[in-house]
């Protein structure tokens, strides 16, 4: 999630978009760079890291101009460095652009380009569009704003832009599809930028550019706003009434909730480009090398910690299931002191959102030493472990700002679902019918995802019921009984209850001595394999006065006879249920937690990555 940020006017552009960026780091990047223009030619400084490293850099150089675009970038293709970093060149270096977003047909493009002569500098999908945009405004001989309008024709995936082009310090053009862009309008001068946090303290008149709007920015005259099939559209102009501060989380309480509100597009971004519309094929840029090894696998070891590790778990069933291939799940920290067998046809797996847990980057290093191959699903592009390992797969979830990890459980269960029915494919011990079934449900899980978080009314509800108690029990089987761990782990990291997860059948070796009517059990029993058997679980519960939360598959009217609150979620097959029962879980446990008072982005004792041992 990329941060932008643009001005156009009669003061200096450098201040006001550096001071824009700093307002967007909650968005979190890993480079910065700016453009500006006096109406010669243009002015690029960028650097890897923060604004700061930006503004070091810039010191000494030329910031002169009155219309600037700004950059803060979250790498997904290329890894984090000066030539990666936004804005991006034309190859006559006329033009520069700024992007956030998922060009997903961009190696087809650069193919073509190629063959017409142009050259690359940068790993990006966005150097690549500016290529685009250069090629057409040359060979249509029209504007800058036709110019960006056609190339945008011919893109699949994701954008929000800012072009700006030398000779012309009058206007740039922006244009979005699928990611945000707000225009601020101010006295014969403009602001872009990907969220109001760098406008507000200029203007509170925005505009809102829609999904496939393409908008003309000229400091001297009315914005002109047409969709990319050349149809004008009138800008209809906003008054900002948020603060700064709720602007930030996007008009929620804590990042903790919007970022499980933003689940919905973390899942649709981490699948994006990676089902081939046409032949509803896997395709995992990341592992191509590497996908013979994985179906030859004689094991795979999984190494993780804390949420990373119940995704951990969903994997085991995963790839056990599907791929009929052997999984171990270890805690890094125990995996990276025993003196583990590691076998020459074992792959070792490392699961983590930061890339940086230092138990499980040790794990990973005990592994290669032992000659492994080492694989790795990580959400911050170019962190200690990605760079570690041979090859592997990124969540597109976005910065995760919250301590306590939501989207990127949700977005790392995706990954392997796509990694167990890839190799699944691979080895033919999946039938094509059950393949293409998933890959359909995948393709709407989406939308199935914004349908479970519809509940959040309701399970606030609930939350307040439960808010005082001491102790939580969560059971599950099969593919959710991993869920059942997460959920305690989500209410006693950020509510301080003491919660534990169990195995539902667990139940009669011990824990049900626990059961009385001060002990809540949240039970998932959605419609799956071992259902009746849940059910009994329940109803074991229920006889010892036990009160029940339940998740279930909508229309279940067996468990809802029995527990005293339901949740529901659509119906889905088994191995695709973790990537909504564990929604209502994260809600119930925000809700309790705010309810008593507690710090839900920043939780006592904990950091958001365990970079020490
Ligand atoms: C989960 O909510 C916690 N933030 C914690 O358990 C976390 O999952 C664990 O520290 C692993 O972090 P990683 O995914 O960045 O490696």
């Amino acid at each position: 999630m990329c941060g932008i940020v643009g001005y156009i006017g009669d003061k200096d552009a450098y201040p006001i978009i550096i001071k824009g960026l700093q307002r967007l780091e909650y968005r979190g990047y890993d480079s910065a760079g700016i453009a500006l223009s006096q109406g010669s030619d243009i002015t690029i400084l960028k650097q890897k890291g923060k604004v700061s490293d930006l503004e070091e850099y810039a010191a000494d150089k030329n910031r002169k101009g009155t219309i600037g675009i700004g950059h803060t970038r979250w790498a997904t293709h290329g890894v984090p460095n000066q030539k990666n970093a936004h804005p991006h060149s034309s190859g006559d270096g006329k033009l520069a652009i700024i992007h956030n977003g998922i060009i997903e047909n961009y190696d087809s493009i650069k193919r073509m380009l190629s063959e017409k002569g142009h050259e690359f500098t940068s790993d990006t999908d966005t150097e690549v569009l500016i290529h685009l945009i250069e090629e057409i405004k040359n060979h249509e001989q029209c504007k800058l704003f036709e110019a960006v309008r056609l190339s945008l024709n011919e893109v699949i995936g994701a954008y929000a832009i800012v072009v700006m082009e030398e000779g012309n310090k009058e206007e740039f053009i922006a244009a979005r599809k699928g990611s945000p862009l707000v225009i601020g309008i101010g006295a014969e001068e403009y602001f872009i930028a990907s969220d109001a946090t760098p406008i507000i303290e200029y203007t509170r008149d925005v505009v809102y550019l829609e999904d496939g709007e393409v908008a003309r920015v000229n400091r001297n005259e009315k914005l002109e706003i047409k969709t990319i099939s050349n149809i004008r559209k009138n800008p209809y102009i906003h008054e900002l009434e948020m603060s700064l501060d709720s602007i930030e989380k996007g008009g929620y309480p804590h990042f903790m909730l919007k970022e499980i509100f933003e689940q919905p597009s973390s899942v649709l971004d981490t699948l994006r480009g990676r089902i081939n519309p046409e032949t509803k094929e896997v395709k995992l840029g990341g592992l191509m090398d590497y996908e013979q090894k994985l179906t030859k696998a004689n094991r795979i070891i999984i190494v993780a910690c804390g949420t990373s590790w119940h995704a951990g778990l969903i994997g085991e069933y995963l790839f056990e299931d599907l791929a009929r291939i052997p999984v171990e799940v270890e805690y890094a920290s125990e995996f990276r002191y025993r003196n583990p067998i590691i076998k020459e046809n074992d792959i070792v797996l490392a699961i983590s959102q930061s890339g940086e847990t230092a138990d499980t980057l040790a794990a990973l290093e005990l592994a290669k030493e032992k000659g492994s191959t080492i694989l790795g699903i990580c959400n911050v592009v170019g962190s200690s472990i990605a760079r570690l390992t041979d090859a592997g797969v990124y969540t597109h979830a976005g910065p995760e700002i919250g301590v306590a990890s939501t989207k990127a459980f949700t977005t790392q269960v995706a990954v392997l679902t796509l990694m167990a029915l890839k190799i699944a494919r691979l080895k033919g011990t999946i039938t094509t019918s059950n393949f293409r079934n998933m890959i359909t449900e995948l393709e709407m899980i989406s939308d199935n995802v914004e349908k479970v978080l519809k509940s959040n009314k309701l399970i606030k509800e609930v939350a307040a019921e439960f808010k005082n108690v001491q102790n939580f029990l969560y059971l599950g089987r099969g593919y959710n009984f991993p869920v059942a761990l997460e959920g305690a782990l989500k209410l006693k990291e950020i509510s301080y209850i003491h919660a534990e997860g169990y195995p539902a059948a667990e139940m009669k070796h011990g824990p049900i001595a626990l059961i009385d009517e001060e002990m809540p059990i949240v039970v998932i029993a959605t419609k799956m394999g071992n259902y009746e058997k849940v059910v009994s679980n329940i109803q074991e519960v229920k006889a010892r006065g036990g009160r029940l939360i339940a998740i279930v598959t909508e229309g279940d009217i067996t468990v809802k006879e029995l527990a005293d609150y339901v949740i529901e979620i659509p119906e889905c097959s088994e191995q695709l249920t973790p990537l909504l029962t564990n929604i209502p879980l994260q809600l119930l446990s925000y809700y309790i937690a705010v309810m008593r008072g507690c710090n839900v982005d920043q939780p006592r004792n904990l950091a958001k990555s365990v970079t020490v041992e």
